[in-house]
C-alpha cells in the first residue's frame, strides 16, 4: 500500500467507525419492545408506557436535562416527542441537527436519565407548530398535494426521514438505545382517508429503522463498492420480534379510516373523556391488543384573541389513575409544553386562529419548567403505580427567576425598501417570492374612483392599507375580514398594502396556507348607478424577512443609506432597540402590553410573537440566553407601540385580553325571529317540530324529512338530558343533498344567546374540528338556548350530525331541540 493509499484507507476506516449511526450509538444492551397479549412487552416483560410528551425545540437546550428529570419525577418512564421537519430543513436540502435541533442528543439525555423514548417523526406533526411541521418551501410547488402521494412531496419526505434515521437509528432499543416506538404520520383520520399514503409512510419508516443482524455501523458516507457489506436485513415481524414497533395514533371516532392491519393503534383524547368509551371500538376490533392513549391532553393551547385555556387537575389525575388501574398505557400531552419560540407557532382552522407564543398548555410542568399544583397532585397519584419504589427526586430549577425594572427602547429603525424590489402584474405570495416568514409591502397605482369603494382581497394574515402613505385601515384574517372601505381617490394615487404573516395553519386541509396576498385585489364601487369593478394590476413588492440579521442591519442603514434603499413610509412601524443591564442572570417574563404586534429578539434569540390583543402579554425569556451586564432587545412592531417600554416580571401574564370588541356573539340585531319560522322536520321528530337526542357519548345523525335550503343554521335547545345542566355541543356537521359532510371552512358564529367565554366555550367551538372543545352556555342562562351559524352561502342540507361532550355521561348533552335553516 502506498502512503497515499494507506492514508485513504485510514480516512475510510475512520468514516466507518464514526459514521453518524455509530456516533449516536447507545449505551445499553440491545433489547426488544413488542406487543403481547393485551400488553406491551419490554424485553419480554409486561410494560405500561407512562410517557411524558415534551418538544425539544420548545425547550432551550441548556434546560433539556432539567425538564427530562422533572418528567421522571412525575413517575414517567418514557418521553414522547415529535420531530419537526421544518426546523431541521429550513432551506430545501440543508439539514441542521445541531444545538437546539440535536434530537439525538435529547434522546441520549433521556437514556442517561433512565427514560425510554417514543419518536413521532411525522412527516406531519400538527402540534400547534408552523404548518404542522411541514417546511413552507414545499409550497413553492404551487399545486403540491401535502400529505398525499404527490411525487415531489413523497420524495422530500423520504429524504427528510432518512436524515432523521441517520440521527436516530442507532438509538433504537434494538441497538441498545432508548427508542421503543415510532409513530407513522399523525392523526390522519382528521385529515382524510388514504391508506395507500399512510402505507407508504409506514414502509419508508420500516425500511429506515429495520434492524440489522449486525446493528452497527451502517457505513454511510462510504463508497459501497469498496466498503464491506455489513448490513443484513432481518425479516420483518411487527411488534413480535426484532422490529421496532410502529404505531398510528388517531381518534376513537375515526381511526378505522386509515388503520393499517400490521400497525399498533393508539387513541388520542383529552382529560375528562370517558375512557371505556374511547377504547370500546378498538376492543371490539382487536380484543387482544394493548391499549394506549397516545395523547392524553393535560390542558389545551391558546390562540390570539381568546382566553387562556385550563383544564381541571382532578380530571387529568382521575383519568390517568383509571388508565393505570386498567393497565392502559398513555402519553401525557403536554407534560411540559414550553415555548413556541420565534415564528414557529402555528394556527388552527377552520377560520384562521393563530396560536400564541407560550405553549404552557396548562401542563403539570409549566412553561418555564417548574412544578404546578397539577404536578404535585399527579405525582401523588403516580406514586401508587411506582412498584412500591420511592419517586425520583424533583430537581432544582436550573435558574432563579428575576425581575427587570422598566426601561425604554430608545433607538428606532424603519422598515427598508431594499434593492430587490419585485415587479409583477399580479400580486405574488411570499412563497412565490421565495420568502418563508415576515412581511411584504405591496404597492400599486389606483384608478380614478370618484366615490367610496370597497377594497377586497385575501390577506394572509394581517394587512394594513395606506393611500399616499396615509393609514386607511386593516384587514385582519383572524376576524375573517376580507375587505375595507376606501375614500374617493384620484388616478395614480399610491395604494400600499403592508402584510405581516403569522404561523401557517397546522390542522386540517387548510395547512396549504400561502402567505401575503393570495389571489386578486379588487375594488368595487357604484358609479352613476353602475356597479364598477377594478382588478388592480402592476404591483411592486418589497419582501421583508423577519430575521434578526435584517433587524440589526436596519439600524446600521443610516450609515450606508445607498446600500440599503429607502425607508418605507410606515410611520412608527419598524424596529425598536434598547438595552438592559443585569447583575444576576435568571429566567424572566418580559412584558409587552404597551406594544402593537410583532416579534422580539433578545441577544439575537428569536423569542416569539407578541400582539396587544392578548391573552399573552409577556414572553418567557430563559436566563440561559441572558448575560451579566448589557443585554440587547429588539422589538419588531408592525403596528407601533403605545409606549416603547419593557419590564421583566416574575410571573407570566397569559390571560389578559385587550380586545376592541368582546368575543361573544350576542348582538341582538343578529338574533333571528324564530316565532314566524318553521323548524326543519326530522325523520322521527315530533309533530311540533322538536327532535329528541339520545343520552350518552358519541355521534348522532338526524336526517331531514326533505332537504332544506338556507344560509343560516339555528339550533334551539329546549332541554338537556340532565335537568339543570348547561347546554354543551362539541361538534356539528351538516350533510349536503349527496349525504356528504359540507365543508365548514366558511362557517362563522352569527348569534348565541349565551356563551361561556371564560373557559373559551364560544359558539365557534362546534365547528373547530376538535372533538374535545365545545360550545357551552353560562351557568345563569335559561332555556331555550339558541346558536346560529352562518354557513357562508346558501346550502342544501339533508342531515345534521351532532357530537356531545366526550366526558363521562356527556355533560350538557341536549335532549329536545329544534333545527331551523333560513
Ligand atoms: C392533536 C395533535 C397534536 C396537537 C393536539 C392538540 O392531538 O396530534 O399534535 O395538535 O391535537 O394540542
Ligand atoms: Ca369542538
Amino acid at each position: 500500500m502506498t502512503p497515499k493509499k494507506l492514508f485513504q484507507w485510514l480516512v475510510l476506516a475512520a468514516c466507518v467507525l464514526f459514521a453518524p449511526a455509530a456516533m449516536h450509538a447507545a449505551n445499553q444492551k440491545p433489547g426488544t419492545f413488542t406487543v403481547g397479549d393485551k400488553t406491551f412487552l419490554l424485553n419480554g416483560q409486561p410494560f405500561v408506557v407512562k410517557a411524558a410528551e415534551v418538544h425539544y425545540p420548545r425547550i432551550p437546550r441548556p434546560y433539556w436535562e432539567h425538564r427530562i428529570q422533572m418528567c421522571k419525577a412525575l413517575g414517567m418512564n418514557t418521553l414522547c416527542l415529535y420531530v419537526f421537519w421544518n426546523i431541521h430543513e429550513q432551506r430545501e436540502g440543508v439539514f441542521d441537527f445541531t444545538g437546539n435541533n440535536d434530537v439525538a442528543e435529547f434522546c441520549r439525555l433521556a437514556q442517561k436519565n433512565g427514560m425510554y423514548v417514543i419518536v413521532r417523526p411525522g412527516p406531519y406533526v400538527c402540534a400547534e407548530w408552523e404548518m404542522g411541521g411541514l417546511p413552507w418551501w414545499l409550497l413553492k410547488k404551487k399545486d403540491i398535494k401535502l400529505r398525499e402521494r404527490d411525487p415531489y412531496f413523497m420524495e422530500r419526505v423520504k429524504i427528510f426521514e432518512e436524515k432523521v434515521g441517520e440521527q436516530l437509528k442507532g438509538l433504537t432499543i434494538q441497538n441498545g438505545g432508548p427508542i421503543i416506538m415510532i409513530q407513522v404520520e399523525n392523526e390522519y383520520g382528521s385529515y382524510g382517508e388514504d391508506k395507500p399514503y399512510v402505507s407508504e409512510i409506514r414502509d419508508m419508516l420500516r425500511e429506515i429503522y429495520r434492524p440489522t443482524s449486525q446493528p452497527l455501523p451502517i457505513g454511510r458516507g462510504v463508497d459501497s463498492s469498496s466498503a464491506e457489506k455489513v448490513t443484513t436485513p432481518l425479516p420483518h415481524r411487527e411488534g413480535q420480534g426484532e422490529g421496532l414497533l410502529l404505531f398510528q395514533c388517531d381518534w376513537s371516532s375515526n381511526f378505522e379510516k386509515n388503520g393499517l392491519d400490521d400497525l399498533t393503534w393508539t387513541m388520542n383524547f383529552g382529560t375528562g373523556a370517558n375512557i371505556n368509551d374511547q377504547f370500546r371500538r378498538l376492543g371490539e376490533l382487536r380484543p387482544n391488543a394493548p391499549k394506549m392513549c397516545s395523547e392524553f391532553w393535560s390542558g389545551w393551547f391558546d390562540k390570539w384573541g381568546a382566553r387562556h385555556e385550563t383544564r381541571p387537575a382532578k380530571d387529568m389525575v382521575d383519568g390517568m389513575d383509571e388508565m393505570l388501574s386498567k393497565g392502559i398505557s398513555f402519553s401525557l400531552y403536554m407534560t411540559h409544553g414550553g415555548t413556541s419560540f420565534g415564528h414557529w407557532a402555528g394556527a388552527n382552522s377552520p377560520g384562521f386562529a393563530p396560536d400564541v407564543t407560550s405553549y404552557d398548555y396548562d401542563a403539570p410542568i409549566n412553561e418555564w419548567g417548574l412544578a404546578t399544583p397539577k404536578f404535585w397532585e399527579l405525582r401523588k397519584m403516580m406514586e401508587i403505580y411506582n412498584d412500591g419504589k420511592k419517586m425520583p427526586a424533583v430537581p432544582k430549577a436550573p435558574m432563579p427567576i428575576i425581575t427587570v425594572p422598566k426601561f425604554e427602547l430608545t433607538e428606532f429603525a424603519p422598515f427598508y425598501r431594499n434593492q430587490h424590489l419585485i415587479p409583477s402584474v399580479t400580486p405574488m405570495t411570499f412563497e412565490e417570492m421565495n420568502m418563508g416568514w415576515g412581511m411584504t409591502y405591496y404597492v400599486t397605482a389606483l384608478p380614478e374612483v370618484p366615490v367610496q369603494s370597497l377594497l377586497t382581497l385575501e390577506a394572509h394574515d394581517f394587512a394594513q392599507v395606506f393611500i399616499d402613505d396615509v393609514y386607511i385601515g386593516k384587514i385582519d384574517r383572524v376576524k375573517n375580514e376580507k375587505s375595507l372601505t376606501l375614500p374617493p381617490v384620484k388616478k395614480g394615487q399610491k395604494l400600499a398594502i403592508f402584510i405581516e404573516a403569522m404561523g401557517r395553519i397546522n390542522f386540517g386541509r387548510a395547512i396549504k396556507d400561502f402567505k401575503g396576498i393570495v389571489g386578486d385585489v379588487v375594488i368595487n364601487a357604484e358609479v352613476d348607478d353602475n356597479e364598477v369593478s377594478w382588478n388592480l394590476k402592476k404591483w411592486t413588492m418589497t419582501p421583508i424577512p423577519d430575521d434578526y440579521g435584517r433587524a440589526v442591519r436596519s439600524f446600521d442603514s443610516d450609515a450606508h443609506p445607498n446600500a440599503f434603499g429607502r425607508p418605507l413610509a410606515l410611520g412608527k412601524r419598524g424596529y425598536y432597540r434598547g438595552y438592559f443591564n443585569l447583575k444576576k442572570v435568571g429566567d424572566t417574563f418580559l412584558n409587552f402590553e404597551t406594544w402593537g404586534k410583532g416579534q422580539v429578539y433578545v441577544n439575537g434569540h428569536a423569542m416569539g410573537r407578541i400582539w396587544s390583543i392578548g391573552p399573552q402579554q409577556t414572553l418567557y425569556v430563559p436566563g440561559c440566553w441572558l448575560k451579566k451586564g448589557k443585554n440587547e432587545i429588539i422589538v419588531l412592531d408592525v403596528v407601533g407601540p403605545r409606549e416603547a417600554v419593557v419590564w421583566g416580571q416574575a410571573e407570566p401574564e397569559l390571560n389578559k385580553l385587550q380586545l376592541e370588541k368582546s368575543n361573544k356573539h350576542n348582538n341582538i340585531g343578529d338574533k333571528p325571529d324564530l316565532n314566524s319560522a318553521t323548524s326543519v322536520s326530522v325523520s322521527g321528530g315530533s309533530a311540533a317540530g322538536a327532535v329528541t337526542a339520545k343520552p350518552g357519548n358519541g355521534w348522532q345523525t338526524f336526517r331531514f324529512a326533505a332537504p332544506q335550503k338556507g344560509r343560516y343554521l339555528a339550533i334551539e335547545c329546549l332541554s338537556t338530558q340532565k335537568d339543570g345542566d348547561r347546554v354543551a355541543i362539541a361538534e356539528l356537521y351538516l350533510q349536503g343533498s349527496d349525504g356528504k359532510r359540507l365543508s365548514r371552512e366558511p362557517w362563522t358564529t352569527k348569534y348565541a344567546n349565551s356563551e361561556e367565554e371564560n373557559g373559551n366555550h364560544t359558539g365557534d367551538k362546534v365547528f373547530d374540528l376538535q372533538e374535545s372543545t365545545y360550545w357551552q352556555t353560562e351557568k345563569s342562562a335559561t332555556a331555550p338556548h339558541l346558536l346560529v351559524i352562518d354557513l357562508g352561502s346558501v346550502q342544501t342540507v339533508s342531515a345534521l350530525e351532532y357530537l356531545p361532550r366526550a366526558e363521562q355521561g356527556a355533560p350538557g348533552s341536549i335532549k329536545n331541540f329544534k333545527v331551523y335553516l333560513y
